[in-house]
């Protein structure tokens, strides 16, 4: 088997929602252990776990209070360990998620600080109130409302770039960083095998703390500042970047194309590959994620070319994926999940998987789940979700229209409970769980996806040609078509070898004119094809066909 970076193909897993062995409504480390061999059939080669560690879970994990140890919910550091074990002994790394920006505000680093203690003030951005009283910097925080809060009754400030229980560490101390890198150690020793930064590119705010002057400027106060990069390369040679073969990606938020590929260049020796999420955003109206508009498909199309190719040619890596924990299904929010679910799910993921870079799959994707469609706000539990819901209030929509926003946006879409049959709770647990299941586990789930489903099949498929074909893992990436209004095409491209990927985007069928149809079919959605001159796709149809 070819282990280059590039054939590998990554699995996401939100532990909370994934399966619960022990029935108390909470996914853990022995649901996901039961079903190793379901995700060895997959194909998959690296598990990428949301964080597991002790939590108040008021981020769902991402405000850690111990970086050392399990969360109970989740189960033991021994369950940990035979998880690691056995995933490796099936051929599958376990990537762990490392959120190293910030710490909860119940972490023992902060609880000293706030007793007084000196050396860990200094290991937070603790700030006086300006002159006038007013609070240090006029950031926001990107979970609403002001980026600090009091700390305790000194007077001062703490900064909190995400929730308030999530205190942003000062990377700049040295002890701080040289704290973290330990971290990372402590779990390479306990068997993992792979890292993801959570939002790793907030880590180096300019020392000297200014206001800014509009939200895109704010950003650059703290986003992708040059240090970023010297910190990744004293963190990759202090840890990871010691065993090569660990395979590492950064959550990089609004990034650019050229600070990514410094990241995952590998003569930089920072990170393998990195995420980045303009391509998810086409679906915010001026840019603001709480406000809805149909997706900008000559925009999607735009992006993801652009960084096709931008990567490509300046030898970076990019992380492809359509879905994560913190965005809605791309099945309900780009295609149909309605009447063709199964064309559309198998569209999304051929689209990705045939692009250059490492797919991530998110758990559900490969039985085509969809978004759950709740009805009520006391069906959602994130903390953005309930603090946009308020800020929608405020700014005057009604609780009707409020509603519809966040459920085309909430965060809890993708957090559902895994479907795995029609019983009762969908087999995720056998009591009621802490975010209720979508109310099609009935039709989706993964007993009958594979009994008789073929996207599930389609992804080891996808996963397959990856593996088998040097020009999925290495061929250059061509746009194609780019004016097209429904179609996203391109050209992969091999020494002479050549693969095209036509991928429909809309419930129309069209026609695509091929100059050359010397091809053959490699892949579809809608069975054999042949290459012809006036090539018809019809609804969300999808086809590569690979040069004679
Ligand atoms: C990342 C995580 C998200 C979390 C945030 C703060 O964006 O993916 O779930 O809320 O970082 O840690």
């Amino acid at each position: 088997m070819n282990d280059s970076l590039f054939s590998k193909v990554v699995y996401q897993i939100y532990p909370k929602s994934f399966k619960d062995s022990n029935g108390d409504g909470f996914g853990d480390l022995s649901g996901i252990l039961e079903k190793l061999p379901y995700l060895k059939k997959l194909g998959v080669d690296i598990l990428w776990l949301n964080p597991i560690y002790v939590s108040p879970q008021n981020d769902n994990g991402y405000d850690i209070a111990d970086y050392r140890a399990i969360d109970p919910r989740f189960g033991t550091m021994g369950d940990f360990e035979e998880l690691a074990r056995q995933a490796k002994a099936m051929g599958m790394g376990i990537m762990l998620d490392m959120v190293l920006n910030h710490t909860s505000t119940e972490h023992e680093w902060f609880q000293k600080a706030l007793a007084g203690d000196k050396r860990y003030q200094a290991y937070y951005y603790i700030r006086d109130p300006k002159a006038d009283g007013s609070l240090p910097t006029n950031w926001q925080s990107k979970f609403g409302g002001p980026a600090w809060q009091p700390f305790g009754d000194t007077g001062k400030y703490y900064m909190n770039l995400y929730d308030k229980t999530q205190a942003d560490l000062d990377w700049h101390n040295p002890e701080v960083r040289k704290e973290l890198y330990d971290v990372v150690n402590f779990w390479r020793e306990k068997g993992a095998s792979g890292f993801r930064f959570d939002v790793i590119n907030v880590i180096g705010k300019d020392e000297l703390l200014v206001d800014s002057v509009n939200d895109q400027q704010e950003k650059s106060l703290y986003t992708d500042t040059p240090i970023v990069h010297d910190y990744l390369q004293e963190l990759n040679q202090n840890s990871f970047g010691q065993d090569p073969n660990i395979v590492t990606v950064g959550e990089m938020s609004s990034t650019t194309i050229e600070n990514c590929i410094l990241y995952t260049r590998p003569d930089r020796h920072e990170l393998s590959m990195t995420f980045s999420f303009h391509h998810l955003k086409v679906d915010y109206k001026d840019g603001d994620k709480w406000q809805n508009q149909a997706m900008d498909f000559a925009e999607l199309k735009r992006i993801l070319n652009d960084w096709q190719v931008g990567m490509d040619q300046g030898g970076g890596c990019n992380a492809v994926f359509w879905n994560n924990h913190d965005q809605p299904r791309a099945l309900t929010r780009f295609t149909n999940d309605g009447s063709y679910r199964v064309e559309s799910a198998k569209m999304l993921a051929q689209t990705i998987h045939m692009m250059k870079g490492v797919p991530y799959i998110y758990m559900g994707e490969e039985i085509g789940m969809t978004d759950p469609g709740f009805t009520s706000m006391d069906q959602y539990k994130d903390i953005e979700s309930i603090n946009a819901y308020q800020m929608l209030l405020e700014r005057g929509l009604s609780e009707a229209e409020a509603l519809e926003v966040i459920q085309v946006k909430s965060r809890d879409n993708s957090r559902t409970p895994i479907q795995w049959n029609d019983q009762a709770y969908a087999g995720f647990s056998t009591s009621q769980p802490w975010l209720e299941v979508a109310s099609n586990y009935p039709e989706i789930n993964v007993e009958k996806e594979l009994a008789q489903g073929t996207i599930f099949p389609y992804y080891q498929e996808l996963i397959r040609l990856r593996k088998e074909l040097p020009i999925i893992q290495e061929g250059s990436y061509q746009p194609l078509l780019v004016d097209h209004p429904q179609v996203l095409a391109y050209k992969r491209q091999l020494g002479d070898q050549e693969l095209l990927v036509f991928n429909n985007f809309y419930d129309q069928a069209t026609t695509v004119s091929l100059e050359n149809t010397n091809y053959n079919y490699l892949l579809g959605n809608y069975g054999e094809r042949e290459a012809s001159n006036q090539l018809e796709l019809r609804p969300y149809e999808t086809i590569a066909f690979l040069s004679r």
